[in-house]
């Protein structure tokens, strides 16, 4: 048998596998397990390569820091965080002659030390080891991959046109606002499928709601835009504003569909649209009541969504903050010290997203009463899970976009996911490079960074580069967030460069598009690292900054500021592309070995490997009006 289950305590039903997989008894294959505090460590071995994770940070080998699975709202990626919005719990462990992968289904918060504490031990720690523990044999990464992802279900496949170039930006306010992006990027040629519409489109971030003066008949506003060949593309947040009269908040209370405290009542939390309630998206009920509120918007044409706020993010529960206020009266009275005053100050930044507050709620889980922080990472797969499942019941002709911010294994086959709220930093764009290959081994294949970085101000060189990357993620958006630099790119100086790229992204779509289905039905990787293809070649496992993307491709993006050029290594000899445009390029066959090769700010570097072609359609204004017969293909025979 290639999986092996072994199961420790009593685990949750998480919805993570769909193979059933009897138990194995004892202690899961290479692994020391210390009773005591729980902790399964096994030794690497001094070449063992560590892949995995998906949405973490530092590089695409694991080794050398310490992950916590505990989904986190931090918008601060930096090299020293141990958890952000995902949890994905698959790793792979490789020397280059033997490999396993592990999967550790348990929705609490799971600790994976991989060489932190001791560089030769890779150590997994559950809070609460109510733990389903698989190990995966095979002969190779991908195998391994390719079982695990059997184990898991297939990858969510989005709507074809959801492979466009998207539009976003926290601050649209009103239609207008919108119709001026839209003309914007027209007025130019610019290719563009999507428009997404941050929270400024409720009314007063009620979910489910439009503001009637700033987008008036809101149905006709959606049939105009897709009459522009343009989806508009709503975020719905997990928080339910507490207002009476609200419908969903109304509806939820009286059917007791809020997750509660442990004296029954509703918890009462804070995020943007003030005091809200949260949805019990892990009771059936609940999350099928809620699910079935997305219909207001498909009604109106709407047909795709990004869910957000779901880890969930709390900017304050009302408990909490009563704590906080007394303590802070209490500070009043004294005379502080230095050390009374970072006590002080730790007191008033421990408001939102207390860890505490985390273990004031309940769920109604398969029937039980379950207590939020043993199951946190499910909160927003199940309200993902909850939209998806509502689509199928309500609107099954329609495929519809989804995509959610926190996510936990098993939630790729209801939709993708976006790697929440990073920063306009060129180390952010190295970090989407390389989060990229653990994001597609733990299913989610439909994903992508928000291009040219959320927080901060964006430059004109590093969106150029970023685009450039972005071309090849699946998920190819651009978005903003409120009080940053205006980051459209009809607003910068270079705006035939960025026509050209969009339009290479959009000559790519048949490509991208077959190599995804192929990824998705055959439980392969669309992105993946040069290691996977070349195990042979020794070089190749320390390549972090070079990518395989589908069967017939290379990458190797330029990541740092004031680069005319980059390093790259061939594992062998292949077709280089210098694209300036989907028509204009250089072509170059390249030896195996290291290069140093040229690309200038509006260049893509693109590298045909052996024996594949290229397929390149003429790019359209939209997704939908590519023709996929007529395709120039660039070929490249094997030498
Ligand atoms: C969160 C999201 C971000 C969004 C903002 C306002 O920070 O991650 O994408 O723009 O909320 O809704």
């Amino acid at each position: 048998m290639m999986i092996k289950k072994y199961v420790f305590g009593n685990p949750y039903e998480t919805g993570a596998t769909v193979l059933p997989v009897e138990p194995a008894g004892g202690i899961p294959e290479r692994f020391r397990f210390a009773a005591e505090t729980g902790t399964f460590s096994y030794t690497m071995k001094e070449k063992d390569l560590v892949f995995g994770l998906g949405e973490t940070v530092r590089g695409i080998n694991k080794r050398g820091w310490i992950y916590v699975s505990n989904n986190a709202d931090d918008p601060e990626h930096n090299e020293n965080r141990i958890s952000l919005y995902a949890s994905q719990n698959f790793l792979l462990v490789d020397d280059g002659t033997e490999c396993f992968g592990v999967f550790v289904d348990n929705p609490g918060s799971v600790t994976f030390d991989i060489g932190y504490t001791d560089p030769d031990v890779l150590s997994i720690h559950p809070e609460y080891n109510d733990t389903s523990f698989y190990v995966i044999e095979g002969e190779t990464p991908a195998g391994i991959v390719g079982t695990f992802r059997e184990l898991i279900g297939k990858s969510y496949v989005p709507p074809v046109w959801a492979f466009g170039y998207g539009q976003s930006r926290w601050g649209y306010k009103t239609a207008e606002d919108i119709r001026e992006v839209a003309a914007g990027y027209k007025a130019l040629g610019i290719p563009l499928d999507m428009i997404y519409m941050d929270i400024d489109y409720m009314q007063d971030f009620k979910d489910f709601t439009v503001n009637p003066e700033r987008f008036p008949e809101f149905a006709d506003f959606v049939r105009e835009m897709k009459a522009e060949g343009i989806r508009l593309i709503p975020i719905i947040d997990a928080g339910v504003k507490m207002e009476t009269g609200y419908d969903v908040y109304e509806e939820g209370k009286a059917k007791g569909y809020f997750c509660k405290k442990e004296n029954g009542e509703d918890l009462v939390a804070a995020v943007w649209p003030g005091k809200v309630h949260f949805p019990d998206f892990l009771n059936r009920e609940a999350s099928d009541w809620f699910g079935d509120k997305y219909q207001v918007l498909t009604d109106a044409g709407i047909e795709g969504f990004w869910n957000d706020m779901n880890e969930p993010a709390i900017f304050y529960t009302e408990d909490h903050l009563k704590e906080v206020f007394a303590q802070i009266k209490e500070f009043e009275q004294k005379e502080l010290d230095i050390w009374g005053f970072f006590e002080f100050k730790d007191v008033v930044g421990s408001i939102a997203n207390h860890p505490e507050d985390y273990r004031r709620f309940y769920h109604k889980f398969h029937g039980q009463k379950v207590r939020h922080d043993r199951v946190h990472n499910l909160y927003g797969f199940y309200m993902t899970k909850s939209a998806a499942e509502s689509f199928a019941r309500n609107c099954p002709e329609k495929k519809i976009l989804l995509f959610s911010r926190a996510s936990y294994t098993g939630m790729h086959r209801y939709g993708g996911v976006w790697t929440g709220d990073n920063c306009s930093r060129w180390s952010h764009l190295l970090m989407n490079i390389q989060m990229m290959p653990g994001l597609n081994m733990n299913g989610f294949l439909y994903s992508g960074a928000d291009i040219g970085g959320f927080g901060g101000n964006t430059t004109e060189d590093l969106m150029l580069r970023w685009v450039a990357f972005g071309i090849f993620t699946p998920l190819f958006r651009n978005h903003s967030a409120l009080g940053t630099r205006e980051q459209e790119l009809y607003r910068f100086e270079r705006k035939e460069d960025f026509k050209h790229l969009i339009e290479l992204r959009y000559a790519l779509i048949p490509y991208i598009y077959r190599e995804f289905l192929k990824a998705a039905e055959t439980n392969g990787m669309y992105m993946m690292p040069l290691w996977f293809a070349y195990r042979e070649d020794e070089r190749c496992r320390e390549v972090e900054d070079q990518l395989l993307v589908g069967d017939a491709l290379m990458i190797a993006p330029v990541y740092e500021q004031n680069k005319t050029g980059r390093y790259v290594y061939l594992p062998e000899s292949m077709r280089m592309l210098r694209f300036r445009a989907y028509n204009d390029y250089d072509s170059e066959v390249l030896p195996a070995g290291d290069h140093y090769v040229k690309a200038a700010l509006n260049e893509v570097l693109v590298f045909l490997r052996p024996g594949c072609e290229l397929p390149l359609a003429t790019p359209a204004r939209h997704v939908e009006q590519i023709d996929e017969k007529q395709l120039t293909r660039i070929i490249f025979a094997k030498p």
